[in-house]
This record gives C-alpha cells, sequence and structure tokens, in this order.
C-alpha cells in the first residue's frame, strides 16, 4: 500500500542514549532527500509536543550529527500525555492531554509520528495509534529491554563506556587488593552487566534474572584470595537482588511513566562484604556517564538503519510498528505486541554459560 504521507515529526522520549542524532539524522535525510517530505522535531519529547513546541528540521539540520551524543531535539522522562501531571496546577488531577498533543500535529499538517524511545515512550506510542494517529516507533536504550527487538541502539556504547572503566578499576583493585563492586544501570534487566562484566573478565556478575546469595559472593572472593588472587571485581547491575530479597531504590518520580530509580545496590554490598570477609571493599557507581558521549560504529550503523527504516516502512504504509532486529535482520513488528512487556536475560543465555565456564560467578 502506497503512503499518502507528506509530513512527518519526530521525537526522542525517555533516558538520553547514544544514537539519537544518528536516527534523527536518517530520519530527516531519508525524508526529505527521497520523498521530499516535510520534516518537524519536537522538542524535549512528549513534554514538547504536550506544550506545541516543535521546529521544522531542513536537511542541514541533520547534518553533522552522526557522531555527537545525546539529542539535538531534548528528552524528558517524566511526561505522559496520557496521565499529564501539569505543574502549573498545584496538586491537580493527572489529565489525558493527548487529544491536544494530537491537535497541535495535525495544525502543522503533520501526517505520522516517529518515536524513538524505550518501553515507556513505545507504550504511549501504542495509545496514540489506538487514537488514530500513525505512529512508529524506533527502539532505543542502554538498557537493551526493549521487548521484540534482539538489540537496541545505545547499548553497544554503554557496554563499551562500562567495560573500559571496569579495565580501570581493574589495575587499582589490583595495586589496593581490594574488591571493587561496579554499579551499572540496566533497570530490570541485566544485559549492561553481563556484557561489560564478560568483556572485562570480571570474577563476579550479578544481574536481576539470577538473585544471588550473599554467602556465595563472600565465598567466591575468599577462595580467590586464598589462590593467591587478592582482589576482585564484582559488576552489579542495578536492579540485582538477594534470593528472597528486593531491589535497592534510590527515589520515586511519581510523575514518571516508571516512576522507580533503582540505585545504591553496590554500596549496600561493599558494606555487607567487607563486614561478612574482612576485605577492603570500595563500590563505584558508573551511573549516566553510560548514557553519555559519542555513539560506538555499530551504534551509529544500527541506529542509521533503524531511522532510514522507519521512513522507509512509513512510505511502503506501514503504520503503528516497531522498527525492530531479529537474528540480524531488519523488519517491524505492531506496537500492540510490544507495548507493556519487558526483555530480560534468559537464564540458559550462551554469555552466562561461557562466562560461567571460564569461572565467573553469578553469586549462585
Ligand atoms: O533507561 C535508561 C536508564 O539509564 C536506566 O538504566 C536507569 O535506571 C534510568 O534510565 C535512570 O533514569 P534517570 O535518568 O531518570 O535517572
Amino acid at each position: 500500500m502506497k503512503s499518502s504521507v507528506k509530513s512527518i515529526a519526530v521525537l526522542t522520549g525517555g533516558g538520553d542514549c547514544p544514537g539519537l542524532n544518528a536516527v534523527i539524522r536518517a530520519v530527516t535525510k531519508t525524508a526529505i532527500s527521497k520523498y521530499n517530505l516535510e520534516v518537524w522535531g519536537v522538542e524535549d519529547g512528549y513534554l514538547g509536543l504536550i506544550e506545541n513546541r516543535m521546529r521544522r528540521l531542513s536537511y542541514n539540520d541533520a547534518s553533522n550529527i552522526l557522531t555527537v551524543g545525546g539529542t539535538i531535539l531534548g528528552s524528558c522522562n517524566v511526561a505522559n500525555p496520557f496521565d499529564y501531571a501539569d505543574p502549573s496546577q498545584d496538586d491537580g488531577p493527572n489529565t489525558d492531554v493527548s487529544d491536544d498533543c494530537i491537535k497541535a500535529l495535525k495544525s502543522r499538517g503533520v501526517d505520522a509520528l516517529i518515536c524513538i524511545g524505550g518501553d515507556g515512550t513505545m507504550a504511549s506510542a501504542a495509545d496514540f495509534a489506538k487514537k488514530g494517529l500513525t505512529v512508529m516507533g524506533v527502539p532505543k536504550t542502554i538498557d537493551n529491554d526493549i521487548w521484540g527487538t534482539d538489540i537496541t541502539f545505545g547499548f553497544n556504547t554503554a557496554v563499551d563506556t562500562a567495560t573500559k572503566a571496569i579495565d580501570k578499576l581493574h589495575t587499582t583493585a589490583s595495586s589496593h587488593h581490594r574488591v571493587m563492586i561496579v554499579e551499572v544501570m540496566g533497570r530490570y534487566a541485566g544485559w549492561i552487566a553481563l556484557y561489560s562484566g564478560a568483556a572485562s573478565g570480571s570474577d563476579i556478575i550479578l544481574i536481576p534474572e539470577i538473585p544471588y546469595k550473599l554467602e556465595n559472593i563472600c565465598d567466591s572472593v575468599l577462595a580467590r584470595s586464598s589462590r593467591g588472587r587478592r582482589f576482585s571485581i564484582i559488576v552489579v547491575a542495578e536492579g540485582a537482588k538477594p534470593d528472597g530479597g528486593d531491589m535497592v531504590i534510590a527515589k520515586t518520580l511519581e510523575d514518571s511513566p516508571d516512576p522507580i530509580r533503582l540505585g545504591g545496590i553496590a554500596n549496600v554490598l561493599s558494606e555487607q562484604l567487607s563486614k561478612a570477609t574482612g576485605l577492603e571493599c570500595r563500590a563505584v557507581n558508573l551511573g549516566h556517564v553510560q548514557r553519555g558521549g559519542t555513539p560506538t560504529p555499530f551504534d551509529r550503523s544500527l541506529a542509521t538503519c533503524f531511522g532510514h527504516l522507519a521512513v522507509e516502512l512509513l512510505m511502503q504504509g506501514t503504520k503503528n510498528h516497531l522498527i525492530v532486529q531479529r537474528e540480524g535482520r531488519f523488519k517491524s513488528a505492531p506496537l500492540s505486541e510490544i507495548a507493556g512487556k519487558i526483555k530480560t536475560i534468559p537464564t540458559d543465555h550462551t554469555l552466562i554459560n561461557a562466562a560461567k565456564a571460564v569461572g565467573t560467578s553469578f553469586g549462585i
């Protein structure tokens, strides 16, 4: 089916990540040079849509941004058009302002909205689709936890950043005979911890999918000590939790589609481990460093393919889908199938088995 789309808007929603600009570039350049479309950039994700803030993007606006981290459009991870807490209405009830968002797009003649974001952004995109707006999703997140795609852009860069940081911590851990506990992001999935932990040869990897037992972690570091390996590196996902226990919550942001912000497990473990083993422990939280900086070549290419395909499929008449990569092939899947689910690591994942085979403990 041929599309009647003449004008598109693009937004970047949720937490930022490396590669967003590469998608904006691919979308804008493909749309303008191949299809002569009008392109609007929505500022600050859904917040800009709610506040009716968008600007025309020219071909030149999309030049020279491929390697730049962050997003030229800005992002926001607390504004939900279907459940919006208007800051000017102190303590007023949340409201559904999605009709106003659609009006803002229509008033500019926008026929379709490309939403670059994670699961929260896709949930709202799916809700807009139900209201008749044509949308197309592009899967972004360092967490790699979007259901339906094998990979999201931003993940490779975050793993690269985390691995390089852990490599540096290795040398100082070794000099001081310490246990270094490195906390990485990832929300309820351990992808960043697994891949950076395995790539850095970390001794212990703790992920939400495999609840740990503290005594097993203690046994592993003490066993290394008794073999003359007087330091250990533990990579812990922010969502890791003890068997029968809970994740550590850093704060709750009521207005956010996912209000819980995890964080602090490395400090907790550091205290517990030093008490239980007598070894000197230090906690390092890599935090938002993992979301910053220039995208890796892999992410630049992935983001370019995703952005390009989003426009191509839209122009072929596909709508309300998420662009995905499955088993090395690019395709799309209905947003309605994806919204509300997250992709965690299967506990029989090849990299878990390989890491175990080379002596890595998962705290069980
Ligand atoms: O989803 C990306 C992510 O960086 C998570 O890994 C992390 O839990 C969360 O966002 C942090 O959110 P914020 O930027 O609101 O602190």
